[in-house]
C-alpha cells in the first residue's frame, strides 16, 4: 500500500497524536546535573563562558544541592578547583581537598541525591595534564596509584559513584582494586570510557582552571576520527569492572553513542560538554535559537542515540521545564 491510502502525516495532526505515538522520552530521573566547587566561603561566582553556570564555595553548596534534589535530578557530578596546585596534583587524594568537603557537604544536605565525583588530576596539576609528566610525556603507570588514591579518598568522604576522566590505561582496574581492598565494594565506577581530544571542552577548562600548561591532551584522549577505537576503550574499561560507562562529547558523537549502546549492555551516560552548552546559549543571547526548544530537541537526540543518562548543564531549566 502506498500513497494516497498510505499517509504518514495522519499520526502527526495533533499534539495528542504525537504524543501517543512518540518513540523517545526525557525524563528528569535521566538526568545529571555538574558542579563546580571551589574552597572557602562567600559569593557564588558566574562563569563567563557558561552563562547561568556557577563555581561554588563549598559553603553555598547545601543549598544548592536541597534545590537540586527537589527539582527531581537524582545526581550532582562534582568537578573541584583547588586552591593549592602541584607537580602531582596532591589535593586530589587530600582527605581534606575540595571535592572531599564538598560531598560530605552535599551529602548531609541532600542524602539522597548521589554525588558522583571526576577523578582526575588536571584541575590539580600545576601543569594542567590529567596525570603525572615525565620528561614531558605523561606517564600512564605512575598516574594509576594517584588515580586510585583520589577515588578511595572521595569514597570515604560518602561519594556515591566515582567517575574516572583522564584516559589513562588500567585506571578502572586500580580504582576497582583500591576501592574493594578498603571494603568499598558497594561504590561504582562511572568510566568516562571513549573521550575524545575535543574542542568541545574550552569553556569547561575557564572554569576548572585545568587547561595544559603545554602541549595537549592528543596522547591520551581519543582522536575524533576513530569509532572502532571507542568500542576497543569500552571494551577494556568494562573487563576491568567498570559498571557504567560514558561517551563524550555527546552531540558530534552520537553515532558513537549507538554503536556503544548497540555493543554493549551497561548503563551509557553521555556527557552534553561545555562547549555544546555554551554554543546554544551563545545563539539564544543573540536572540538566534529558542533556548527552551533547542535544548529539548539536543538532550532528545542524546537519548535516542541511545544514552541512558544524560550529563547536562542545562539540567536544572529541563527539570523545570519538565514538571509544567
Ligand atoms: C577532566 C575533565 C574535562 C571535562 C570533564 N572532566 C576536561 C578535559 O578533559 O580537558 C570536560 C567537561 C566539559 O567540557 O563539560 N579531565
Ligand atoms: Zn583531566
Amino acid at each position: 500500500m502506498g500513497f494516497p491510502q498510505l499517509r504518514l502525516r495522519r499520526l502527526r495532526r495533533t499534539e495528542s497524536l504525537r504524543r501517543l505515538v512518540r518513540e523517545t522520552s526525557l525524563d528528569v530521573s535521566d538526568l545529571v546535573y555538574p558542579l563546580f566547587v571551589i574552597e572557602g566561603r562567600g559569593d557564588k561566582q558566574e562563569i563567563a563562558s557558561m552563562p547561568g553556570m556557577f563555581r561554588f564555595p563549598v559553603d553555598r553548596l547545601p543549598g544548592e544541592a536541597e534545590e537540586i534534589a527537589r527539582l527531581g535530578i537524582p545526581a550532582v557530578l562534582l568537578f573541584g578547583i583547588p586552591e593549592h596546585k602541584d607537580e602531582v596534583g596532591s589535593a586530589a587524594y587530600d582527605p581534606d581537598g575540595v571535592i572531599q568537603q564538598a560531598t560530605r557537604a552535599i551529602k548531609q544536605a541532600a542524602p539522597d541525591l548521589l554525588v558522583i565525583t571526576d577523578i582526575c588530576l588536571c584541575e590539580y596539576t600545576s601543569h594542567g595534564h590529567c596525570g603525572v609528566v615525565v620528561d614531558g610525556y605523561v606517564d600512564n603507570d605512575r598516574t594509576l596509584s594517584l588515580l586510585a588514591r583520589t577515588a578511595l579518598s572521595h569514597a570515604e568522604a560518602g561519594a556515591d559513584i566515582v567517575a574516572p576522566s583522564d584516559m589513562m590505561d588500567g585506571r578502572v582496574k586500580a580504582i576497582r582494586q583500591a576501592l574493594d581492598e578498603k571494603g568499598w565494594q558497594h561504590v561504582p565506577i562511572l568510566s568516562y570510557a571513549s573521550k575524545y581530544a575535543s574542542a568541545f571542552y574550552g569553556p569547561f577548562r575557564e572554569a576548572a582552571e585545568s587547561a595544559p600548561q603545554f602541549g595537549d591532551r592528543r596522547s591520551y584522549q581519543m582522536d575524533a576520527a576513530n569509532v572502532r577505537e571507542a568500542l576497543r576503550e569500552v571494551e577494556q574499561d568494562i573487563a576491568e569492572g567498570a559498571d557504567m560507562v560514558m561517551v563524550k562529547p555527546a552531540l558530534a558523537y552520537l553515532d558513537v553513542i549507538r554503536r556503544v549502546r548497540d555493543a554493549f549492555n551497561h548503563p551509557l551516560a553521555a556527557f552534553n560538554v561545555s562547549g555544546e552548552y555554551a554554543m546554544v546559549k551563545a545563539a539564544v543571547r543573540q536572540g538566534w535559537l529558542d533556548e527552551r526548544q533547542t535544548v529539548m530537541e539536543v538532550l532528545t537526540a542524546i537519548k535516542r542515540a541511545g544514552a541512558d543518562v544524560i550529563i547536562t548543564y542545562h539540567a536544572k531549566e529541563v527539570a523545570s521545564w519538565l514538571s509544567t
